[in-house]
């Protein structure tokens, strides 16, 4: 008889934002418009630069690039990040990975061994249960809640969470799904709960330029002195510059095992692409004008969501501080139901919206069933379609669990 595949390979979830595929895919047979808002996909144009290096593309071989990275790109974000004031950052101190997506794989391997936790604050970025999944980790969850706009309990509650095999303290900021953007109070309470208990922060920053009504986004890099060995810092371009196909993340720290280590799995996966890294490459060349822009959308698409769905009867949602995401509370029981429904049994003048159900973004069973998540990557025009199709579908979902008995 064949041996049985892994239970570890059983054991990875299949992610929220892609499940429900398959009902928006036979939607779209049907004739039916679909918007997508399931997904951190964004619309907005990759800057022009970025796009020129495919225009003017002369090369007759693409060739692999160095495990390292290559070295404009590598050049491009140590002059990144020390423009934002972390000057001790130099390349040696930097690997380019396949998104941030591969940097928190690295990261998760870097810090723990089978059966280990890493502790995080749910909800919490689905995919961190994959990649807990391939590395046998166990990710243990801090509740956090929307009565309080989803930020860091206090340090007692967090602490309690902590046991032998806690390895690290992984956080997102700002965040997905919650879109929340953690004061410098909030980071300096980790950074002491992880020098009490030895820990490593992972930090997750690759929505680092999102954040709203003049906050100022407070990194984890500004604690590189204070506790060098132990941050790792996970980032990516896909979201700053609208490459998400471009697969170019960054894994960062001043640990050298770290970087050596990161550095020895990136030559077994031999490269990240090479045509991905020069387009990224420009990244230090992109004008200030472009994220002006690209903020002000943002932001104006933040506040027509918030206040639309702050109009429909029996929705709730915190106003989101920053990223381009929100969990929002609906009038429903199960709301994996109410986005299949959305999919198979409804559309407003022949269009519908696809969003995210959110109880696979907690680890504690039962959390979420009552929320979606929303990424408010598609411009106001159609979040304002978004908000009337929900306002109709609501009602008559459970109109039609009631009518069902
Ligand atoms: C919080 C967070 N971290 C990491 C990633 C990984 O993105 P990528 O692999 O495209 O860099 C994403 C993507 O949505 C994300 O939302």
């Amino acid at each position: 008889m064949l041996k049985n595949v892994s239970r570890r390979l059983l054991q990875i979830p299949e992610s929220p934002i892609r499940k429900l595929v398959p009902y928006a895919t036979n939607a779209i047979k049907k004739g039916i418009k679909v918007y997508y808002f399931n997904i951190g996909d964004p619309d907005i144009e990759t800057p022009e630069i970025m796009l020129e290096v495919l225009t003017n593309w002369k090369q007759k071989t693409i060739t692999y690039s160095r495990s390292h990275g290559e070295p404009t790109l590598l050049d491009s974000l140590k002059a990144y990040y020390n423009k934002l004031g972390h000057t001790s950052i130099n390349i040696n101190n930097l690997v380019v990975t396949l998104g941030g997506s591969e940097a928190i794989s690295m990261a998760f391997l870097a810090t723990t061994e089978v059966g280990d936790e890493i502790l995080t604050f749910e909800p919490f970025y689905t995919n961190y249960n994959s990649y807990a999944a391939v590395n046998g980790v166990k990710i243990v969850p801090v509740k956090t809640s929307a009565k309080d706009g989803f930020h860091f309990p206090p340090q007692q509650v967090i602490e309690k969470k902590i046991s032998s095999k806690t390895k690290a303290i992984l956080f997102c900021n700002p965040n997905n799904p919650t879109g929340t953007v953690y004061s410098q109070k909030e980071i300096n309470t980790l950074v002491s709960i992880a020098k009490k208990h030895n820990l490593f922060i992972i930090a997750d920053e690759v929505y680092r330029e999102f954040v709203f009504d003049k906050r100022k986004h407070f990194s984890i890099l500004n604690y590189l002195s204070e506790i060098p060995k132990q941050i790792i810092l996970v980032d990516s371009l896909s979201k700053r510059y609208s490459l998400c196909g471009a697969r170019v993340g960054v894994l960062c720290s001043l640990n050298k095992q770290i970087i050596d280590g990161a550095m020895r799995i990136a030559q077994g996966r031999l490269s990240a692409g090479l045509i991905d890294q020069l387009m990224a490459s420009k990244l230090s060349k992109v004008p200030e004008s472009y994220f002006k822009k690209v903020h002000l959308e943002y932001q104006n698409r933040r506040n027509t969501l918030y206040r639309g769905l702050l109009s429909i009867p029996g929705v709730s949602v915190p106003n989101p501080e920053g990223a381009f995401y929100c969990i929002v509370d609906l009038p429903v029981k199960n709301s994996e139901d109410f986005c299949k429904f959305l999919l198979t049994d409804f559309n407003l003048k022949g269009e519908t919206i696809m969003i995210a159900p959110a109880a696979g973004f907690y680890a504690t069973p039962g959390l979420g069933r009552n929320q979606v998540r929303i990424a408010y990557v598609l411009k106001v025009e159609y979040i304002k379609k978004l908000i009337e199709i929900l306002r109709q579908a609501l009602p008559a979902y459970n109109n039609k669990l009631k009518s069902r008995g």
